[in-house]
């Protein structure tokens, strides 16, 4: 069967631990969407990981993994990866694959991507890594893709700079290269974890545009981006924290604020690690989006949450989250399209109170506190959606399941 984990939020939601996590009863694992923008942080017997374009689920010893047709890839920064994972002991060779129909990345579109973002008056804050240049290339049919690297008339027509710099990386390229949809077909009985990257408010057609990335970071993208159709996708698990994050631009209702509320913020920053693992930005924080998640769970139809980061909320008195926002006077309950609409929206916060003790222990819903779990019930009836796996700490083992999304 296979298994979608996308971002319900703004990316950063902790999707790489819970690929990690589910990773193990996985038989392989494709990344979707997106490129070295994403930044997966992994802490496996207190050793730190920070992928980018590798599929979280390497870091199992024996795991297959493929890099889909839906992403964007940037050779320079795809064997950078591999050597570092090489470096720190994870033997690669032969189980790394990459989609012969995803595009890649050339050295000039990240100055391309960071000219543009400087040149726009209201600028979206890019990564800087080529994405949305090598997307629109793509979308204007002048892209390259892998299968490419073999058509000699298609590499002639290159500039002599882009010939070069793929050059020394072609071989190795292709050395990965598969045909995803007879491979997905040939794995149409195992267990595939399809891992998102960004998330469900940074999707192109979905998210805050154009305050968003350039990839479908949506649970549709998982089919295009694994080569498979929509039926293809058994299960669509949507990751968010117990609060909101986002990195860049664009609008976020629910942000604390920065002056009257600068002990919250810094608190939230500095227990959460919110600062960027790609770039290093601090990440604006703020209370958890009920309005944003609830879109999220229906324009991706997810079938479960996982809700990470909430040991985070450990020792507050009391927690508030967002549910309705107030625009000019009005009461709105389902997420606007407008961006000036979402600047000038002021949350409708919702009170809750702490539970005041460390969840870190915690391996079961039963034995949370009552005030955590009416926190966790409160998000399951706002979003109609249930909550099926929780994570309390940065490790792999400090999370618990509540529904096996393998099991159907
Ligand atoms: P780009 O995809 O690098 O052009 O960035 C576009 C917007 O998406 C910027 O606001 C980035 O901060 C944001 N973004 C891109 N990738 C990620 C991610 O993996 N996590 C969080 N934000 C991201
Ligand atoms: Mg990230």
């Amino acid at each position: 069967m296979n298994v979608v984990v996308i971002g319900a939020q703004w990316g950063d939601e902790g999707k790489g631990k819970i690929v990690d996590f589910l990773a193990d009863d996985a038989d392989a694992i494709v990344r979707y969407s997106g490129g070295a923008n994403a930044g997966h942080t992994i802490v496996i017997n207190g050793e730190q990981y920070a992928l980018h374009l590798v599929p979280s689920g390497i870091l199992y010893p024996g795991k297959v993994v493929f890099l889909g047709t839906g992403m964007v890839i940037d050779p320079e920064a795809l064997f950078a990866e591999l050597a570092m994972l090489k470096e720190r002991g994870i033997e690669w060779e032969g189980r790394v694959f990459i989609s012969e129909r995803a595009h890649l990345v050339l050295p000039r579109y990240r100055e391309m991507d960071k000219t543009r973002d400087a040149q726009r008056k209201k600028p979206i804050g890019t990564t800087g890594r080529g994405i949305g240049t090598t997307y629109s290339m793509k979308s204007e049919r002048d892209g390259i893709r892998l299968a490419d690297l073999q058509w000699n008339d298609k590499m002639a027509e290159l500039e002599p700079e882009d010939r070069d710099f793929l050059a020394p990386y072609t071989e190795r390229l292709l050395a990965m290269r598969v045909n995803l949809t007879a491979k997905m077909h040939e794995l149409r009985e195992a267990n595939v974890l399809m891992e998102g990257a960004q998330g469900a408010l940074l999707d192109l057609d979905s998210g805050t545009y154009p305050y968003v990335s350039s990839g479908m970071s949506c649970s549709a993208g998982a089919a295009t981006g694994a080569g498979v159709g929509p039926r293809a996708l058994d299960r669509i698990l949507g990751v968010f924290k117990a609060y909101s994050t986002r990195v860049g631009n664009g609008p976020m209702p629910t942000e604390f604020d920065e002056q009257n509320q600068s002990e919250l913020y810094q608190f939230v920053r500095d227990t959460g690690r919110e600062y960027g693992v790609t770039t290093g930005r601090p990440r604006r924080c703020g209370y958890l989006d009920l309005v944003a998640l609830r879109y999220a769970c229906q324009a991706n139809s997810i079938d479960g949450l996982v809700l990470t980061h909430l040991d985070i909320y450990d020792t507050l008195d009391e927690i508030e989250a967002c549910v309705a926002y107030e625009i000019d006077g009005k009461l709105v309950t389902d997420f606007p399209a407008s961006i000036e609409e979402l600047n000038r929206a002021k949350p409708v916060l919702q009170q809750f109170s702490g539970w005041k003790a460390s969840l870190k222990e915690c391996r079961s819903y039963k034995k949370m506190p009552k005030a955590a779990r009416e926190y966790v019930e409160f998000i399951e009836s706002f979003t109609e959606t249930p909550v099926d796996i929780i994570s309390v700490g940065y490790e792999r083992s400090e999370t618990f399941i509540r529904r096996n999304p393998w099991k159907k």
